[in-house]
């Protein structure tokens, strides 16, 4: 097998990784929105917030039968690497995986790192391979989706009007991007909120967050063509920003929305703010984003009080992801 790392502009190989993506998860998650090329390269050219994955692909002569992923971070958790192997559904249980495994664990000792999260869908495949390689489950998240068409707004009326006597020392804003310079240190101070979100079992440090990194996510947003929605709450008394939520929309495909971070600071929970923020939201949405259908969105499955806000708000269970982890020898 030969396996190598490719970049986002190495056509060839980001169409293979898109064809090679888009059959593992018609098996294992077919409710994902297809990956196109688009999404790949900017994916792999702009990361979450500049940081990038480096994906690798896995041939057996002219046949690409799987694929790894790596990232680190260099902000936090600088122990940590995350990775991802995925095997063709055709090319499975001939070795390759293990194979995939080997040359990330590999990567992952020449980057210094000695803790390994790997993430996969719910599948026994997983499992048994997990458990093979002597990684254990740590944290389930669930992927959630909210289809627009589907939301009772009379019902969702009426729940922002009962939660608005609760925040009346609050005012919601939406906010524009890319975030002026001077409102940076601001935003990451209310953004580190979201630390308090479970990670239960997994090894994981607080989360880094400094003005540049704030704007280097927006940045990175925009370099892969996704729209971003901000809407904060302001506390009035004191001026401080208490709470945010954002979603992207995707400009290659506007029908599709995925819900990035919801986080209530903590002297500002008990406000009812979570479901004021996400309803402003989707009035926000459904004015400027006409064409949207659904918004995904991932919470750890131990975190009940985002879940019972998106359970109002009308969203689905699609489908539970593990994150395993393991130490390196
Ligand atoms: C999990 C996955 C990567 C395994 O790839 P693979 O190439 O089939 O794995 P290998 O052939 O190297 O299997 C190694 C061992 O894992 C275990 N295993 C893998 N798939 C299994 C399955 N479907 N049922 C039971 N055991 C399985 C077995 O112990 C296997 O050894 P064996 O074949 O000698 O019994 C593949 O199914 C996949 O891509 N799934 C979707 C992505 C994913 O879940 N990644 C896991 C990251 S932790």
């Amino acid at each position: 097998m030969e396996i190598r790392p490719f970049g986002p502009d190495d056509v060839a190989e980001v169409d293979a990784w898109v064809d090679l993506t888009n059959a593992t998860s018609s098996v294992d998650s077919p409710w994902n929105r297809p990956q196109t090329r688009a999404m790949a390269v900017g994916r792999f050219r702009h990361g979450w917030d500049g940081e990038v994955d480096t994906p690798y692909l896995a041939r057996v002569g002219d046949a690409v039968v799987g694929s790894g992923a790596i990232s680190t971070s260099e902000y936090d958790n600088l122990e940590l690497a995350w990775i991802r192997v995925e095997v063709h559904p055709e090319h499975r249980r001939q070795g390759h995986g293990a194979v995939i495994l080997e040359a990330l664990l590999d990567e992952a000792r020449r980057r210094g790192r000695t803790i390994i999260a790997a993430e996969a869908w719910d599948t026994a495949a997983a499992h048994a391979f997990a458990d093979r390689h002597a990684f254990e489950k740590k944290l389930a998240s669930i992927n959630r989706r909210q289809t627009l068409a589907d939301i009772d707004w009379p019902e969702l009326d009426k729940r922002y009007d009962a939660a608005l006597p609760h925040a009346t020392d609050y005012v919601l804003e939406r906010w524009s991007v890319p975030t002026p310079a001077d409102r940076l240190d601001a935003l990451a101070v209310m953004a580190s909120a979201i630390n308090d979100a479970p990670t239960d079992d997994l090894d994981y440090e607080d989360e880094v967050f400094t003005p540049e990194r704030m704007a280097a996510y927006e940045t990175a947003m925009a370099g892969r063509g996704e729209r971003l929605f901000r809407v904060v709450a302001r506390h009035v008394p004191s001026g401080a920003l208490a709470a945010q939520t954002v979603v992207a929309v995707s400009e290659e495909d506007p029908t599709w929305g995925d819900q990035h971070d919801t986080s209530v600071t903590q002297a500002h929970r008990g406000h009812r703010l979570g479901l004021l923020l996400k309803a402003d939201m989707l009035r926000w949405l459904r004015e400027d984003e006409p064409r949207l259908r659904t918004v995904d969105t991932w919470n750890a499955e131990s975190n009940d009080h985002m879940i019972g806000v998106n359970e109002i708000l009308g969203y689905r269970v699609m489908g539970r992801e593990w994150a395993y982890q393991r130490n390196l020898d």
